[in-house]
């Protein structure tokens, strides 16, 4: 078998010779947008990096750009009308550089009848792959670049490896690092297994590696990334699991902390939180999508937890971390939900006290289960109850934030805040503080107390660096 990295390489040399001279000595630019979730932004870190090796540079300004890549995301039907939008855009600035290669990835590309509609309507689109091609980019561009014709790629990965391509990343004091890849759960609601396919652990070791050399680089925040992190190694050849995973890769020396998401209720082990609790270089935040506070609706909603288990595992949180701060993803409006079912999401939400929620209004997805399901109430009375849930959410952050003012906490220097001599740091429990601070700050730990609160943005003082 050809080793496939070298294989990659030899592709990308060859589009880097056409290129160079069709470019005519100009530096090559391309222009990357990345929809939807971090997974995305690190898929599109795999591919910036091999657009890098092909000799683009690239551009925040898609009019100057000689190739636009659009990273999509499926999960709700307003980010794909983004994406359509956005696209439609184009149009006119491929009629003026007839060279521009326009290409498009993503989520939403293992979607047949998405790929139908924009072969249809946006017949100027000159490269199409899905998630699983990822590693096929080299030689789908140069496809594209030779055969002077637009390439749909339909082929999936064929057992090459996306976890072996290397990443670009801009930000130099946070990475993400995927742990895992797709999803087994099948939610009714969700699209994620349709175009991410099944479940898959990278090996330990693999991940090891990875963040050593991210240590070693001087990296402060390490996010491990996966659809359900909780359920990390199951499916190895020699299991291990994701307390495991957590105490080894905080096991390097170095001056980091790790972070990680997404978890799914049903997975966390007392032993899981116990590593989290006790281990210094695990940041206290827990994101933890409940979706429903109704055991009807989360029944439906093919989540395999009641809402009286989740407040237990949310107890034993708090109990074993008294510093823990927690956020969480609703759906509002699942088909069939009732007023009544939606009173018992406000209570949970008051129950539990999350420090802040990421809110959405149920999106039709086609092809799942839930999307045969009926659905009366209409979209004018779930936006309603939308608002009335960010409103007991608001006093319940605003509390939270306020209760803040006079403690000290450890922050991450991670921005320049827009005003000037001010910068935006985060503390463990993923919460946002301005300081007032000096050039050369960023990426230093530092102790601050918090003096300010005002419409929960937190303003602080450096007191220890
Ligand atoms: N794997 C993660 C979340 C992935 S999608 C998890 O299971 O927690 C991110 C969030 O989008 C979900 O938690 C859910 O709240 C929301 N979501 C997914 N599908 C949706 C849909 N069809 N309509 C509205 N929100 C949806
Ligand atoms: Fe979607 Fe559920 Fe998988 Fe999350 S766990 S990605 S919500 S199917
Ligand atoms: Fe969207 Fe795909 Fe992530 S559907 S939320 S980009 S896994």
């Amino acid at each position: 078998m050809i080793d496939r990295v070298e294989e990659g390489m030899s592709y990308k040399i060859k589009i880097f010779n056409i290129l160079k001279t069709e470019a005519c000595g100009k530096p090559l630019l391309a222009f990357v947008r990345t929809y939807g979730c971090q997974q995305n932004v690190s898929d599109s870190e795999k591919i910036k990096n091999m657009l890098l090796h092909m000799g683009y540079n690239f551009t925040d300004k898609k009019e100057e750009a000689d190739f636009i890549l659009f990273n999509t995301c499926s999960v709700r039907e307003h980010a794909e009308e983004r994406v359509f939008g956005n696209l439609g855009e184009l149009k006119a600035l491929k009629k003026q550089k007839p060279r521009l290669i326009i290409a498009l990835c993503g989520c939403m590309m293992e979607q047949g009848d998405i790929k139908e509609k924009i072969k249809k309507s946006f017949p100027f689109v000159n490269l199409i792959f899905g998630t699983n091609a990822l590693n096929r980019f080299p030689e789908l561009v140069y496809e594209t670049i030779s055969q002077k014709k637009p390439i749909f790629c339909d082929k999936t990965n064929d057992n090459r490896k996306i976890e072996e391509l290397q990443s670009y990343r801009e930000n130099k004091i946070k990475a993400f690092l995927p742990v895992m890849y797709g999803c087994d759960n099948f939610c009714s609601y969700c699209i994620v297994p349709y175009v991410r396919g099944r479940e898959k652990s990278r090996e330990l070791r693999d991940i090891l590696k990875e963040t050593k050399t991210l240590v070693n680089y001087g990296y402060k925040e390490i996010t491990l990334l996966g659809q359900n992190v909780n359920s990390y190694g199951k499916n190895l050849k020699q299991p291990v699991d994701f307390s495991r995973l957590l105490r080894d890769v905080t096991n390097f020396e170095g001056d980091y902390w790790v972070r990680f998401m997404t978890s799914h209720p049903k997975d966390i082990s007392l032993e899981l939180i116990d590593e989290i609790a006790n281990n210094d270089k695990i940041c206290k935040h827990l994101h933890i999508p409940f979706q429903a506070g109704s055991n009807r609706v989360l029944d439906k909603m093919n989540r395999r937890y009641t809402r009286e288990k989740y407040l237990s595992m949310i107890e034993n949180v708090k109990k074993r971390m008294k510093n823990v701060f927690l956020t969480s993803d609703v759906i509002v409006g699942f088909p069939g939900e009732t007023y009544d079912d939606f009173k018992q999401t406000l209570s949970l939400i008051k129950a539990v006290r999350f420090s802040s929620l990421f809110t959405f209004i149920y999106s039709k997805r086609p092809g799942t289960l839930a999307c045969s399901m009926t659905d009366p109430v209409p979209h004018e009375e779930k936006t309603q109850w939308l608002a009335e849930l960010l409103d007991v959410q608001r006093k319940i952050s605003s509390q939270i934030y306020s209760d803040l003012v006079g403690t000290k906490v450890k922050v991450l220097i991670e921005d320049e805040n827009k005003k000037r001599g001010y910068f935006v740091a985060r503390t463990s429990g993923n919460l946002i503080v301005r300081i007032e601070g000096e050039q050369g700050m960023i990426g230093e730990f530092c102790e601050v107390k918090i003096i300010k609160c005002q419409n929960c943005v937190l303003e602080g003082a450096i007191i220890n660096r």
